[in-house]
């Protein structure tokens, strides 16, 4: 009895609603937090710092594994962020992992690609500017890169643990995985497509194209960026926002595409991962639902899957293309609210994919769920 009643206690005190946030043009701008998100966070967490009301974040973007994420998230926002509380593009590529577990992979993106990728399990991974150094003259024109720094990949570097120990240049390449946002899209094009081409051994002629795979598809998206300032006692860095949206992996998908059709019989396979694909909202509630009030302190813990699912889940964006559009197309329990933080920044409701809610601040909304509940 005593088991039956601290379950109906629990019940009584589970959150019928959850939030998935965006974070880029919503929660942060480049490293820096929009309008008054470090205190909403608080205000979810409530006195005791542990979460009274279950949210995760929702990024399309990524580079790094999702502990670093989370340190990252919980030193810019003041708020302690749990690993699985992120969940970031690239994050459903381990579920790859059965198929390429021990097979030879490349990854590219900003970030740590191929970081990211061995500590989901990949036993070997090679970033695709260490791959690419062990080709000799595969870019033409990196003499001219005087920004880059990075010397040829030493072969004792093959015994770090993500870089194979085989010969790469007869081992065929099994998939190439574009983490996050290419650095240096000249060089990834040349690269992708001569992998892709050869059929995974640069080099080679013909041979079937290896599976291409995209963390997420967004055309354009809300950067901050870096300015370097000269005073006459130092040199820092400063950061601000670009006045209007930046490129995405989804402009980086299309140019690898167009140049690839052009030089390639058959058109570029390939497969994109992130919103507005269905199944990622899917997957972002079964992770809400494995947060409940549990603690004495009224906070949640990670538990197991639970049998009653949220009457509401928040989804909040910035880009109607990829957070209003996933949200509506998830359908029952999401209701999608649009911020003019980002991307997005019309008077009125966004005309093809239209929001439940348009707010002109991030993280104030008169939602009488959260009234209630918070
Ligand atoms: O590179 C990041 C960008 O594609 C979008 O990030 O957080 O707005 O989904 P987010
Ligand atoms: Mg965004």
């Amino acid at each position: 009895q005593n088991h039956l009643q601290s379950r109906d206690q629990q019940q009584l005190r589970r959150f019928s609603f959850g939030v998935a946030f965006d974070i880029d043009g919503v929660i942060l701008r480049g490293r820096v937090p929009i309008g008054g998100s470090p205190q909403a966070l608080r205000r979810l967490l409530g006195d005791s710092g542990s979460s009274k009301v279950p949210f995760v974040f929702l990024t399309n973007g990524g580079g790094l594994p999702e502990h670093r994420r989370a340190s990252e998230l919980s030193e810019l926002l003041g708020v302690k962020i749990l690993p699985s509380q992120v969940l970031q593009g690239h994050s459903p590529f381990r579920n790859l992992l059965k198929r390429y577990e021990d097979q030879l992979i490349v990854a590219t993106g900003k970030g740590e690609p191929a970081l990211v990728m061995s500590e989901y399990g990949f036993k070997n991974v090679l970033s695709l500017e260490d791959y690419a150094s062990l080709f000799e003259n595969i870019d033409p024109v990196s003499q001219y890169k005087y920004w880059a720094t990075k010397k040829p990949m030493d072969r004792s570097d093959l015994s770090r643990n993500i870089v194979p120990t085989c010969d790469i240049h007869s081992k065929s390449v099994k998939a190439v995985f574009v983490v996050s946002d290419p650095v240096d899209w000249g060089s990834d094009i040349q690269v992708i497509c001569d992998i892709l081409r050869s059929g995974g051994i640069v080099g080679h002629k013909g041979g079937t194209q290896p599976p291409l795979y995209f963390a997420a598809d967004d055309l354009e998206y809300q950067a901050g960026a870096f300015f370097f300032v000269s005073s006459f006692i130092n040199d820092f860095l400063l950061q601000a926002a670009f006045p209007s949206e930046r490129l995405g992996l989804g402009a980086f998908r299309i140019a690898l595409e167009s140049v690839f059709n052009r030089v390639h019989h058959s058109p570029l396979e390939y497969v994109s991962f992130g919103k507005p694909n269905p199944f990622v909202f899917k997957n972002a509630e079964s992770v809400l639902n494995q947060f409940q009030p549990a603690d004495e302190h009224g906070g949640f813990k990670e538990c197991g899957p639970v049998a009653h699912p949220f009457e509401t889940l928040y989804m909040i964006g910035d880009n109607p293309f990829v957070d209003v559009k996933g949200a509506r197309e998830a359908g029952q329990p999401w209701f999608s609210i649009l911020t003019r933080t980002g991307v997005f920044r019309g008077e009125h409701n966004h005309a093809e994919f239209p929001a439940d809610l348009v707010s002109t601040d991030s993280t104030k909304y008169s939602l009488s769920s959260w009234q209630v509940n918070v």
